[in-house]
């Protein structure tokens, strides 16, 4: 295992996402928390920082000490911290180093073995080191740096490294394999962290943790949920109870479809069809606010009342994944509101259930990974990420049976559209919105006044930016006429193109 220390830096969890994908397995913690040096660690990354090393309440830590027992590695801020605490000199450049530079590597250590000339890396500081320490070698500079990365030389204690720029972006070029030099050739980890291994150790921890025990779940027919429930019920069977419900603003079909697949994988999943309940509580609910509310009240109670049906259940599943749980440290002071953990599931504490969280140290696309290993379908797999109220805040305003139907209908063209044009999966996240507004207009001879549709999709990597996908004109055009022309109620198709910020995904 490798720790990563946490000072920061927006790029923290990349750094974390590359020692994983060299089968690496690593945690993240604030600077601040303490640790043991446990059995298995083999290593630790210090990650940059919005900080400056010289600001009076800088972060810091005792990399001295760490180096008694095992390799470091400072990233950008890391480095700096590393260069001063052993006696170097950070100071302000006179030059802002931001975006790409050349490294030119004077020495091939361990670390930069195998990098080629000039290869590209991604540098975003404006302090520079200008002195190391005296048993320190610089192993690269660039054009505009003189420390790109160093070394301590003396052979007393456990390797340290340190490097300027950002090997962990992706416009580092070689910066991976630089991550890998280190998790490899310095400290020696054997990287047999893999989906299997992961499902193999997960599934013995579940039926530890869990025992004789009854779990119960509730599934969103989203890949977090899927997976998570997977996991345990390789590890207790049937005594995984389930749930999903439809409250009446899934997509066209998809309280079957998602029932259908749970069985093939072989999960004990109960459907629960609530939706009148569901649009009974929406009428003349128009505030998006007072819509989302609804839906999560009701839910709950759902869900209680069948959690009931359930002998003896000691655990709740959920399927939390790693951002979720990550302890992030503000750039607005180190001792100031460090967030604490939150679970997505919102359900409550009254239940007085213990968590079960198999998937609470993996970032998403590991999820996929372990899911696709258990043999989860792809399509199950790789479905966009669709919110938990569901249509109702895609239908603005008051939401009905009937313009669910309507939106259903548009939605289920436009979704099949995209997969046979093979555009799914190049956007992140793509739906339909039903607007309140009607327009004229014309069919054969006769006049319409019918409802308007939006199309939204968007690139993005965690949901938090987006910008609107530019997806090609004949295409637009197609799922236009075909939603026109098939679907009674709607003569009017427009495409959303508003990034986000300072527009959101979602319309409420
Ligand atoms: P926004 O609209 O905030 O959406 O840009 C960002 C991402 O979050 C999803 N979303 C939700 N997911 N419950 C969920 O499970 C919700 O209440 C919810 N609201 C938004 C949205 O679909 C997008 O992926």
């Amino acid at each position: 295992k490798i720790l990563i220390l946490d000072f920061g830096s927006q790029y923290t969890q990349l750094i974390a996402r590359a020692v994983r994908e060299a089968n690496v397995y690593c945690e993240i913690i604030p600077f601040h928390k303490e640790f043991t040096y446990e059995k298995g660690l083999k290593g630790i990354i210090l990650s940059g920082s919005p900080f400056s090393v010289n600001e009076e309440n800088a972060p810091n830590v005792d990399i001295a000490d760490m180096i008694q027992h095992i390799p470091v590695l400072g990233v950008c801020y890391g480095a700096q911290l590393t260069a001063k605490n052993f006696g170097g000199r950070v100071d302000k450049s006179n030059k802002r180093e931001y975006g790409r530079a050349r490294l030119e590597v004077l020495k091939e250590d361990q670390l930069l073995s195998g990098i080629s000339k000039g290869s590209q890396v991604w540098m975003s500081h404006s302090d520079s080191i200008v002195t190391l320490p005296d048993e320190f070698e610089i192993t690269a500079i660039t054009e505009s740096i003189p420390v790109a990365a160093f070394k301590k030389m003396t052979t007393d204690t456990c390797p340290l490294y340190g490097i300027q720029f950002h090997p962990e972006v992706y416009h580092s070029t070689e910066g991976k394999k630089i991550i890998h030099n280190f998790l490899v050739n310095i400290c020696g980890c054997s990287q047999d962290w893999t989906p299997a291994s992961f499902v193999h150790e997960t599934v013995e921890e579940l039926k530890k943790q869990i025992g004789n025990h009854h779990v119960i779940m509730a599934l969103s027919g989203g890949v977090d949920s899927t997976v998570a429930a997977t996991l345990i019920s390789k590890a207790i069977g049937n005594r995984l109870h389930g749930i999903f419900v439809d409250n009446g603003v899934l997509r066209k079909d998809e309280f079957q479809q998602v029932l259908d697949t749970y069985k093939t994988i072989g999960l004990n999943v109960t459907g629960i069809d609530a939706k009148d309940l569901f649009y009974d509580e929406f009428k003349d609910k128009t505030d998006p606010e007072a819509k989302r509310k609804v839906i999560g009240r009701l839910f709950i109670d759902v869900f209680q009342e069948e959690a009931k049906k359930v002998a003896g259940v000691k655990f709740l599943g959920q399927g939390t994944i790693y951002p979720d749980v990550i302890e992030s440290v503000s750039v607005h002071g180190p001792s100031q509101t460090i967030k604490s953990h939150h679970n997505v599931g919102g359900l409550p504490d009254t239940m007085h259930l213990d968590l079960v969280e198999p998937l609470r140290y993996l970032f998403k696309d590991e999820v996929r990974k372990v899911g696709l290993e258990m043999g989860i379908p792809a399509d199950m797999i790789n479905r966009h990420p669709f919110p938990g109220p569901g249509l109702a805040i895609r239908i603005l305003g008051e939401v009905t049976a009937e313009k669910v139907a309507l939106l259903q209908a548009a939605d289920d063209i436009y979704i099949k559209a995209l997969k046979s044009h093979n555009l799914y999966s190049q956007v992140w996240q793509a739906g339909a919105i039903l607007l309140p507004v009607k327009s004229v207009g014309v069919m054969g001879d006769e006049r319409t006044y019918e409802f308007t549709v939006a199309l939204r999709a968007v690139t993005s990597v965690d949901g938090m930016t987006a910008d609107w996908a530019h997806l090609p004109y004949e295409f637009l055009a197609h799922v236009s006429n075909e939603i026109i022309n098939n679907v009674r109620g709607i003569n009017r198709v427009v495409y959303d193109i508003s990034s986000k910020p300072p527009a959101t995904i979602e319309w409420e």
